[in-house]
């Protein structure tokens, strides 16, 4: 898939998902390129009369919805919320996750457990049928070593993740580092997603495996979109 047709679908799943949006709901607004034409799309629709409150789930999320004019909002003022929207980097047939290639899945997995509803949102290409991507894993500075070793003991590569145009390692919107970590093909993800928040200092991993019956992914496909909830799978 080139770069243009890959837009095109991602473009296509996020006005799909704006467009469940519903006035007066407060809304998990994710980080990433797919969410950004969701927020595209709320901003056209606020413009239409549409009235609703997002929380960003990076400084990355919060800048573009100021810029589109969506009405923030926090956690603490909304603990529970209606929809989250968000993109993912791999997703599998039981709807578990791999997210984080911005870094944001930590407050991303927050804002996710606090939704109602949970929709993904993907272009065809990360649609997988095992999870094998490197899992980012956000890390307390103060631990990275002992983390590291950890990782290495229960089958993991770990590779802490560097910045670009900015020397050094990514610093999270949480002032912590992050490590990339390969396992290869993920025969258990609840199990390694447990594994690895059991690790002290590691603050959380971007398996999201705990979500699935109340996810709905939209994916785009050069057939246009596909909508799966839990019910294309649970018998
Ligand atoms: C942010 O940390 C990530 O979890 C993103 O949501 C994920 O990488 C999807 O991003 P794209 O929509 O840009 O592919």
């Amino acid at each position: 898939m080139n770069d243009h047709a890959q837009t095109t679908l991602k473009r296509e799943a996020g006005y799909a998902a704006a467009d469940r949006v519903m006035t007066g709901m407060v809304v998990g607004l994710g980080t990433g390129s797919t969410v950004f034409y969701a927020m595209e799309r709320l901003k056209a629709r606020i413009g239409e009369g549409l009235f609703i409150l997002g929380i960003p789930t990076s400084l990355q999320a919060a800048m573009r919805a100021r810029e589109y004019g969506i009405p923030l909002t926090t956690l603490d003022e909304h603990p529970v919320i209606d929809i989250a929207i968000d993109g993912a980097d791999q997703v599998d047939p039981l709807f578990r996750l791999i997210k984080g290639r911005g870094a944001a899945h930590t407050r991303e997995k927050c804002v996710a457990d606090a939704a109602q509803q949970f929709i993904v949102v993907v272009d065809e290409s990360k649609l997988v049928r095992q999870l094998n991507a490197p899992i980012p894993v956000e890390v307390l500075p103060f631990a990275v070593t002992p983390v590291l070793a950890r990782i290495t003991r229960i089958g993991g590569l770990p590779v802490i993740r560097q910045g670009v145009k900015k020397d050094g390692p990514v610093i999270t919107d949480n002032g912590n580092l992050i490590v990339d970590c390969s396992f290869g093909t993920i025969g258990d993800p609840e199990k390694l997603d447990q594994d690895l928040c059991s690790i002290p200092g590691i603050i959380d991993n971007g398996l999201f495996t705990r979500f699935t019956k109340k996810t709905l992914v939209i994916a785009g496909t050069s057939k246009g979109c596909r909508l799966l909830t839990s019910a294309d799978i649970i018998p």
